[in-house]
């Protein structure tokens, strides 16, 4: 199949362009590289052993995305272009409703008019909002979300579920992430961003590897077994597998259907700090601080619905998810800047 990957430069989407390859699907990246660069797609195609088609285009820009559709035959779309920092979005709702929104009715408004059958969505547990209980499970409503970035994502689920109600033609996947953390084996490809990391892993990586100076790990009060909070953590090349099963799955497919992917164990911020010393031979420092805003105290998925209808389950362990992470950092320090400047 040729899937069009919609951000496909970031983080998720260059992980899941090379697994998509890897299982002999063709790609397309379009990225405006806001929050990514080009050398990401060098490196997915060094990776793939094979060229990437690659368009610098603004996923909003409705006449670019129809010229891109017009070229290729395209079989499946992955939504990744998104902006994607909960502390940021509040800061700047217009921007965060203004691209994620309209990233999304752009690409259904281009299929429409080009004839692309399915749609695949990067979505993420904060749907479940602040009141559900865990671990959560695809049949519970969306709850309230405490930010603009977590509304827009509860929106877009909405808007891409009336889609496919209105158009029988359509297949819509909508898959809600746990926290991927990870890297590529090979530590080519990575999570880079840009500025202070806002989440776990790439802080505690940019410690060890003397970025910053220490980890300030938000509140140790919780109610949870040694008092930080505790997420699950799933590994980015099982995440973008998940991405070819919910890709192949769409082709025989019509309607919306929506799937946890995560691994169904938490670990806390304390067990993620030990298992990336262990993992890394470097001492993480850190001191506990007030806790963050809008945190939860715990949640996990219930990840039964992939395994029984993609066939699809987490196969690597918290140590495999340190160990790669710790792999990208240390070959690459500044991330894909050090060899691209
Ligand atoms: P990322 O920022 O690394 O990747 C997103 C990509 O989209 C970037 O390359 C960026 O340049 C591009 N982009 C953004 N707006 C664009 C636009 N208007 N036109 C073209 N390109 C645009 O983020 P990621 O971690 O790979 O996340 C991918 C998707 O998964 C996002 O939608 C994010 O909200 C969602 N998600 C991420 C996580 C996570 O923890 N990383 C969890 C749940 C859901
Ligand atoms: C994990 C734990 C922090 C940084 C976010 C989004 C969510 C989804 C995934 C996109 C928490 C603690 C963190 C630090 C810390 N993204 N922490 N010190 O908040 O579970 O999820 O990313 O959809 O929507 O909200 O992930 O990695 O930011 O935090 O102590 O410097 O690590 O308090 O308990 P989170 P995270």
């Amino acid at each position: 199949m040729l899937v069009l990957l919609a951000g496909g430069a970031g983080y998720i989407g260059s992980h899941t362009a090379v697994e998509l390859m890897a299982a002999g699907h063709d790609v397309i990246i379009v990225d405006n590289y806001s929050n990514s660069c080009p050398e990401a797609v060098e490196r997915i195609a060094e990776l793939a052993g094979r060229p990437v088609q690659a368009y610098e285009a603004d996923v909003k820009d409705k006449a670019a995305m129809l010229a891109i559709f017009q070229q290729n035959k395209v079989d499946c779309v992955i939504h990744f272009a998104g902006l994607k920092a909960v502390g940021e979005s509040v800061r700047k709702p217009l921007e965060y409703y203004r691209n994620n929104i309209d990233t999304t009715l752009t690409l259904l408004e281009a299929m429409r008019e080009c004839g692309v059958p399915s749609i695949v969505f990067s979505s993420s547990a904060t749907v479940y909002g602040e009141e559900n209980p865990y671990p959560y499970i695809e049949t519970m409503p969306h709850g309230s979300c405490s930010n603009p970035y977590g509304w827009t994502k509860s929106m877009m689920e909405q808007i891409l579920e009336d889609a496919a109600k209105a158009d029988p033609g359509l297949s819509v996947v909508l898959l809600r992430y746990f926290n991927p953390i990870g890297a590529h084996a090979s530590g080519r490809i990575g999570e880079d961003p840009q500025g202070v990391p806002n989440n776990l892993m790439p802080y505690v990586a940019q410690v060890a590897v003397g970025r910053r100076d220490h980890l300030t790990i938000f509140g140790n009060d919780y109610p949870t077994p040694d008092g930080t909070c505790r997420r699950d953590h799933i590994h980015v090349v099982d995440l973008a597998d998940g991405h070819v099963k919910a890709v192949e799955y769409a082709a025989s497919h019509k309607g919306a259907e929506v799937f946890n992917l995560g691994t169904g164990t938490p670990y806390s911020v304390l067990e993620i700090v030990h298992a990336f010393e262990r993992n890394s031979e470097k001492s993480v420092k850190f001191e506990f601080g007030p806790r963050r805003e809008g945190d939860l105290a715990e949640f996990w998925a219930n990840a039964d619905k992939a395994a029984a209808v993609l066939g699809w389950k987490a196969e690597r362990t918290l140590d495999d998810m340190c160990r790669d992470t710790w792999k990208w950092q240390s070959m690459n320090p500044q991330g894909y800047r050090s060899e691209s400047e």
